[in-house]
């Protein structure tokens, strides 16, 4: 929700700032800013729409060597030029751009108009620059200033912010992410890697109560009382390819066709001598586990859903849960419970809080996630990375799929690492089985027939999606990827409750796509056939020679394979499908409306 970068250096900081902001844009999009200071004042130049809209504002490049910038999804007042970042104080001294919500913003508002400042938006950010700017009278001291601005804010934040006449940015973060990307001539401050990606690897992530001063030639970091603080520089290794759209015309095209790279990566070095390693998790590691939760939200959710599944399969206890009502659905958890957090992005507010609660109810953390220093992995016991590469389309593709894998993978272990466990039968297969799946999905991307079934299928009135065991999860997935980037309506459903209201909705013009994964299927293959009678147009969604195809009109193949991953295949068809529909239907398929891809708040 909402991106922000910052960068001081030699020559002219707006190139950077824009294009940080374009590789930023999938945290949000409906209004986008930079302020830069040159030594002639801080000047602001902000605007609705998102950041090629910015662009086309600018008659030329304002100059100066710092500046911050930020993308917005709006919380607080609707996405106006003015609601847009950055904010400044009444005089225009101070800019400041901000990612997180302040929840005593009310409050610092009223004190602030009655000591004279005067406010232009309705966001809850703009009492931080007029903060700023108050305790710089009182004290005389930005630095001090911006110390004891954060310290009044409730809430969360990552804030940039910038002084007319000062070489400098003061940043600071609690509960929103902010990373520092470090080169020889020029320092970054960003919500994510991919924002200055192109210019360097190396970072440092920032966490809460950090204050951090950017100067042309060197940066300090310290706590909220002045403490100097120390933090390790690490080392990306994502590509800065991986960061542009390439060849492509789409992200999530991009990330489509980037799955079989993206699940090599999660598979490497972890599959030893028909066993699964996880470098840092050796053997062992999970003997003490008696019961499993997964939470997550979304996409994540659903891969979730397999990894619980597999887990079951394995007789370990297992139940993934929706992070957001983890609450009230969590039940007992103790020392022995692993509470997973299955999150991409691993900044989901809702799946945080999830696994903050199951931490403080004694239980032991896990994050498995896309991003290294992420919030989740930072404040879990201990973390897996899926290795997906960065993920820019907000609509979750690779990610998904490294996802499931590095679940299946992780079930696995546990259920070798718990003495009653039952590892699958068929382990060695299943593993076998995965070492061919990249090549698969290059199967399915080259052969796919999911663009002439969604132009065949474009005038429908709604689409439904129904499978059985990894299927339904599949299921489930199909339908969110189809109604989030081409806004039709699309409902997914577990084979078996079909017929139990659903049904009602099954018309000629309601395609039904039935994920067939060669598990148990015979259910879904009940509803393809209860679907056609009432005239339904139905898909198969699985491998060829499937039974479900005898009774199907069109079928999107996936090559035989282990059931466990004919579902992750069958994925890929439905990532298409969605895809295409979206295409010819013109819809803005990297940034559907209403939504960012990552959500930081409840
Ligand atoms: C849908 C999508 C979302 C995310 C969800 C969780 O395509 O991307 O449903 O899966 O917001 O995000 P993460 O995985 O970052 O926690």
């Amino acid at each position: 929700m909402c991106g922000i970068i910052a960068r001081v250096g030699d020559g002219n900081a707006t190139e950077t700032l824009l294009s940080g902001l374009e590789n930023l844009e999938y945290r949000g999009y409906d209004s986008a800013g930079i302020a830069v200071q040159n030594g002639s004042g801080v000047k602001v130049h902000k605007c609705s729409g998102d950041v090629s809209d910015l662009e086309s504002t600018l008659d030329s490049r304002p100059s100066g060597n710092v500046g911050i910038g930020h993308t917005r999804w709006s919380t607080h007042g609707p996405p106006t030029d003015e609601n847009a970042h950055p904010h400044t104080d009444t005089a225009g001294d101070v800019a400041v751009v901000h990612n997180g919500v302040i929840d005593n913003y009310d409050q610092l508002r009223t004190e602030l108009q009655a000591n004279g400042h005067v406010f232009e938006s309705d966001t809850d950010t703009e009492v931080i620059p007029h903060l700023i700017d108050e305790y710089r009278e009182t004290t005389g001291d930005t630095e001090q200033a911006v110390r004891r601005a954060v310290d009044t804010l409730e809430g969360s934040y990552a804030i940039a912010a910038i002084v007319d006449g000062e070489e400098r940015i003061y940043a600071a973060r609690k509960g929103s992410p902010l990373v520092l990307g470090v080169d020889d001539e020029e320092w970054f401050l960003a919500s994510d890697v991919p924002a200055f990606l192109e210019y360097t690897d190396e970072v440092i992530y920032l966490e809460d109560g950090d204050l951090v001063v950017l100067e042309p030639d060197s940066y300090r970091l310290t706590d909220l009382e002045g403490n100097p603080i120390d933090r390790s520089v690490d080392t990306v290794d994502w590509d800065p390819k991986d960061a542009g759209k390439g060849e492509y015309d789409h992200y999530m095209k991009k990330e489509i066709h980037s799955q079989p790279t993206a699940l090599s990566n999660t598979i490497e070095g972890r599959i030893d001598d028909g066993d699964v390693d996880f470098a840092d998790l050796p053997p062992g590691a999970f003997a003490d586990v008696e019961s499993v939760q997964l939470v997550a939200c979304g996409t994540s959710y659903h891969a979730a859903m397999y990894g619980g599944q597999l887990l079951r399969a394995a007789g370990i206890p297992a139940t993934a849960l929706r992070a957001s009502e983890y609450e009230s659905v969590a039940g007992p958890v103790d020392e022995n419970t692993l509470v997973v957090a299955v999150t991409q992005s691993g900044e989901t507010a809702d799946t945080l809080e999830a696994v903050r609660t199951g931490s403080a109810r004694g239980g032991r953390t896990l994050a498995v996630t896309n991003v290294v220093g992420s919030t989740a992995a930072r404040e879990t016991d201990e973390a897996i990375y899926i290795r997906a590469g960065p993920e820019v389309g907000v609509a979750a593709t690779k990610t998904y799929s490294s996802q499931v894998v590095t679940l299946a993978l992780l079930s696995q272990r546990i259920a070798a690492d718990v003495p009653d466990a039952t590892p699958a039968d068929d382990r060695a297969a299943m593993l076998d089985a995965l070492a061919d799946l990249p090549r698969h999905v290059e199967t399915v991307l080259e052969t796919s027939r999911a663009e002439t079934l969604a132009a065949e299928t474009l005038e429908s009135e709604a689409y439904v999606f129904v499978g059985n065991g990894f299927g339904h999860s599949v299921a489930l997935e199909g339908a969110l990827k189809f109604k989030e980037i081409t806004y039709e309506h699309a409902e997914g459903f577990a084979s078996g409750q079909l017929k139990h209201g659903p049904l009602a909705l099954v018309t000629e013009e309601t395609p039904l796509f039935a994920v067939c994964t060669g598990g148990d299927d015979e259910k879904t293959k009940t509803n393809a056939i209860e679907a056609r009678s009432r005239g339904a147009p139905v898909v198969a969604v699985g491998p060829d020679d499937h039974p479900l195809c005898d009774v199907a009109d069109a079928h999107l193949s996936v090559p035989e394979t282990h059931p466990v991953w004919a579902g992750l295949l069958a994925n890929v068809q439905l990532q298409l499908l969605s895809y295409y529909a979206a295409k010819l239907l013109e819809r803005p398929i990297d940034k559907p409306r209403n939504l960012a891809k990552s959500v930081t708040v409840e």
